[in-house]
C-alpha cells in the first residue's frame, strides 16, 4: 500500500490521478489533498477518498470546516508553506504528486524532497525556475524524482530511471498545438476558446495556451536539461502532429529509443505511481493499422517566437526561467481574462526577458525576488496593451 499527497487534486493532473488511483483501491491510500478554490470539489473527494489532510484557500477552509469535523481532517491554509510543509512531510506519505500550476509548486515540492519523500511531478514550473536546487535536493535527500510530464516520463521510461552518459541527445516531441495549421497572419483574431480547443491532450487552460504559442515546449526543454543532465544542445524539440510518440532518447551509437501510448494522462501518471512496477490499465491500445503514418516536422521559430526565447533563456539560464515564467503566467492570464490579444503573449514576455538582469546560480531569494520582479513589470506593459 503506497500513501499518496495529491497538490492540486482539482486540477486535471489531480483528477486524473485520482481515477488511477480508482483502479487501485488495494495499492494506494489518499492521506492529503489540496485546491486553491474549488472548495465544492475538493469536499466531494473528501468525501470519497477520507483523507486525514487536506489544504485549500482561506475562504474554502470557512466552507469545509462547516462540515467536517476536525478531528477527522485536518484542514490547513494552501496559501501557507508551513502548512503545506506539514502535508507533504506527514511520516506515512510515500509519494507526492505535483499537480499545483504555475511556481507555487516550487516550495511545496522543495518540502517533500527535503523530507525524502518520492515526489512525481507534473508540474513543469517549478522545475523551469529552479531546477538546479531541486535537483540538489533530491539527490542530497535520495528523494526520486519520477517525471508526470508525458515527455519527461516518456524519457525517464526509455532511460528506466536512470540518467544516462552514453547519451548522444533526445527529442522532445511537440503535437504543435491548437495553431500548427492556423496562419500567423490570423493570431490577432483569435479568441480564447478557439485556443483552448487543443487537437490532442484535455488539459487545464494555463498549459493549452502555453501549447499553443509553443511556450509549453520550451518550458519542457528547460525542464528535461535538468531531470537528465543535458546541456540545451542535446535537446531537439520535433513538431509530431500525431502524438504518438511522446519523446525519444538517443544514445552515442545511434540507437533510438521511444515511448509511444495513446494521448491520456492516466498513463505517465499511472506509470509514476506504480514504479518501478508496471500495472495493467484499462486505457485505450494504439491501433497501428488506424494510423497509417507518423509525420515529423522541424519547429516554425518564425512563427512561434516564444520556443526561440526559451530556448535562449535555457542557454542563458541564471533567473532569466524565473522572469520568463512569471512573464508568461501574467500574459497567459491576461489573454485567458481577455484583457490582452493572443498574439500579445509572446511581445509582453520577451519585453519582460529583454529588461532583466540575471543573477548566475540564483538562490530561492534571488528567483523568488525575479518572479515578483517580472510580475510588476508585466502587467505595466499588459496596462499598456489592454485591448
Ligand atoms: N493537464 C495536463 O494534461 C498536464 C500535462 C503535463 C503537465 N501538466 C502540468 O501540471 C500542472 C497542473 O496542470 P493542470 O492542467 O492540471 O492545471 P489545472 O487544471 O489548472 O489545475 C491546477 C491545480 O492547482 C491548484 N492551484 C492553482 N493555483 C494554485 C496556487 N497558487 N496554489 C496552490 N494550488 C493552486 C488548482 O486548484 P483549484 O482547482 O481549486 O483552482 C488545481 O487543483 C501544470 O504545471 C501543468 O503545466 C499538466
Amino acid at each position: 500500500m503506497k500513501n499518496v499527497v495529491i497538490l492540486g487534486s482539482t486540477g486535471t493532473i489531480g483528477i486524473n490521478t485520482l481515477k488511477v488511483i480508482d483502479l487501485f483501491p488495494d495499492r494506494f491510500r489518499v492521506v492529503g489533498l489540496t485546491a486553491y478554490n474549488n472548495a465544492q470539489l475538493l469536499e466531494k473527494q473528501i468525501r470519497k477518498y477520507s483523507p486525514t489532510h487536506v489544504a485549500i484557500g482561506l475562504e474554502g477552509i470557512e466552507y469545509l470546516k462547516k462540515l467536517f469535523d476536525k478531528k477527522k481532517v485536518n484542514i490547513f491554509n494552501v496559501q501557507s508553506q508551513d502548512d503545506i510543509k506539514e502535508i507533504v512531510t506527514l511520516k506515512d506519505v510515500d509519494i507526492v504528486v505535483v499537480g499545483i500550476r504555475g511556481s507555487a509548486a516550487l516550495y511545496p515540492f522543495l518540502s517533500a524532497l527535503r523530507s525524502g519523500k518520492t515526489v512525481a511531478p507534473a508540474n513543469k514550473e517549478a522545475l523551469v525556475v529552479a531546477g538546479h536546487i531541486l535537483m540538489a535536493e533530491s539527490k542530497k535527500h535520495k528523494a526520486p524524482i519520477i517525471p508526470i510530464d508525458s515527455e519527461q516520463s516518456a524519457i525517464f521510461q526509455c532511460l528506466n530511471g536512470r540518467v544516462d552518459h552514453k547519451l548522444k541527445g533526445i527529442y522532445l516531441t511537440a503535437s504543435g498545438g491548437a495553431l500548427l495549421n492556423v496562419p500567423k497572419s490570423k493570431f490577432s483574431q483569435l479568441s480564447v476558446k478557439q485556443i483552448l480547443n487543443h487537437p490532442r491532450w484535455k488539459m487545464g487552460k494555463k498549459i493549452t495556451v502555453d501549447s499553443a504559442t509553443l511556450m509549453n515546449k520550451g518550458f519542457e526543454v528547460i525542464e528535461a536539461c535538468w531531470l537528465f543532465d543535458l546541456s540545451v544542445d542535446q535537446v531537439q524539440v520535433v513538431i509530431h502532429p500525431e502524438a504518438i510518440i511522446h519523446s525519444m532518447v538517443e544514445f552515442i551509437d545511434g540507437s533510438i529509443l521511444a515511448q509511444l501510448g495513446i494521448t491520456d494522462m492516466r498513463l505517465p501518471i499511472q506509470y509514476a505511481l506504480t514504479y518501478p512496477e508496471r500495472l495493467e490499465s484499462k486505457l485505450e491500445q494504439i491501433d497501428f493499422f488506424k494510423l497509417k503514418q507518423l509525420n515529423f516536422q522541424k519547429p516554425d521559430f518564425k512563427k512561434f517566437p516564444s520556443l526561440a526565447l526559451a530556448i535562449d533563456v535555457a542557454r542563458k539560464s541564471g533567473t532569466l526561467p524565473s522572469v520568463l515564467n512569471a512573464a508568461d503566467e501574467e500574459a497567459v492570464d491576461a489573454f485567458l481574462s481577455e484583457r490582452i490579444k493572443f498574439s500579445k503573449i509572446y511581445p509582453i514576455v520577451e519585453k519582460v526577458v529583454a529588461k532583466h538582469h540575471s543573477i548566475n546560480n540564483p538562490r530561492i531569494n534571488d528567483i523568488l525576488e525575479a518572479d515578483c520582479w517580472a510580475r510588476q513589470e508585466a502587467r505595466k506593459v499588459i496596462s499598456k496593451n489592454v485591448t
